[in-house]
């Protein structure tokens, strides 16, 4: 900067001054933060999930998200309990896994979330007596079947939306929890929605949204409740893209996002495992990336 052009800035009113260089600050905290999302979502190599235990836990894993983390998660060389209602598709998913990873032991546990939870957290609490359970997916969640306003949705579905994706979410961490304090190690991953985390609000989707607001809080407390005990705590904000046409455009973003798949250090984890799911809607994780309660678990 030559002196003639320092003279024209120290020339200026000082309220330009002042705001200039709270300009300057903003525009420098803005790039800082960009960086370090930047460097945390793609360049940050992932950790190694055995470090945290040789056990994972995935709740709804016959389908979608949560069967594409019990493949990534068997694939990282983790063994799997596999929580969820129907036995036949849980048999199934754990034959395949086997068929592809060998080497993974499987146990399975029948709950259904909108069942007997006591029962069902007990017959958990069985199953991991005595694993080193070091990574949980709490990925089971229900949604309303279409649109509706609040004054529409009737006590069943009212019911079931707090009982799978608060009740059972809650109840299902404070079974695995203990064990981790325990061992001083672990990691917790919640799957929490777009609807109320990346806009600002989702109309027809009120009570959803809500109890999805509600995991991201309770991932965000947990976080720091534990964080001094060697536990990481992450919400997942998904969000899904309906527009099929952009699909191909967007595809080649989405396989790098794959491949940071299950960075439960940082960055966002799930994706649908190459012929789990269908190709209409792709999660997007780009949404996420944006939420601040990742934002907030991208330190980890
Ligand atoms: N997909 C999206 O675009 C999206 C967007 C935002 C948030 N999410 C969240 O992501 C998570 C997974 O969504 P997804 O689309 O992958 O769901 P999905 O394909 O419908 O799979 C849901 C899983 O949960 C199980 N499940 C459902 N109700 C259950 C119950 N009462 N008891 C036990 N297991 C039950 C299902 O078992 P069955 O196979 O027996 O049915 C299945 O394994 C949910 O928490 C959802 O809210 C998804």
């Amino acid at each position: 900067m030559d002196l003639s052009c320092i003279e024209y800035i120290l020339s200026q009113p000082i309220w330009v001054l002042l705001l200039s260089v709270i300009g300057f600050f903003h525009l420098f905290i803005t790039f800082i933060t960009f960086f370090t999302w930047v460097f945390i979502t793609f360049l940050r190599p992932a950790k190694n999930l055995k470090n945290y235990g040789s056990w994972a836990l995935v709740t709804g894993p016959t389908d979608g998200i949560g069967k594409a983390f019990s493949f990534q998660l068997a694939q990282k060389g983790l063994n799997l309990i596999l929580v969820g209602r129907n036995t036949n598709k849980l048999k199934e998913v754990s034959n395949e896994i086997q068929t592809k990873f060998g080497k993974t032991q499987i146990k399975i546990v029948v709950m259904d979330f909108l069942g007997d939870l006591s029962e069902g957290i007990k017959r958990i609490e069985e199953t991991i007596e005595g694993l080193d359970i070091g990574v949980l997916i709490n990925n089971v969640g229900m949604c309303y079947p279409y649109a509706k306003f609040f004054h529409e949705v009737d006590e069943e579905l009212l019911n079931g939306l707090i009982k799978i994706n608060v009740e059972g979410t809650t109840k299902v961490t404070q079974a695995v929890l203990p064990g981790m304090l325990k061992r001083k190690k672990g990691a917790i991953v919640s799957i929490g929605s777009g609807a109320a985390i990346v806009v600002p609000s989702d109309p027809l989707y009120a009570v959803y949204a809500a109890t999805k607001g509600y995991i991201d809080q309770f991932s965000k407390c947990l976080y720091v409740e534990y964080k001094k005990s060697g536990i990481d705590v992450q919400c997942q904000a998904v969000s899904q893209l309906f527009v099929l046409p952009v699909w191909h455009l967007i595809y080649p973003l989405v396989r790098i996002y794959r491949r940071n798949t299950i960075k439960v250090s940082g960055s966002i984890v799930c994706g649908y495992e190459d012929g789990i799911n269908q190709e209409i809607f792709l999660l997007c994780t780009f949404s996420g990336w944006l939420c601040s309660g990742c934002h907030a678990m991208d330190r980890l």
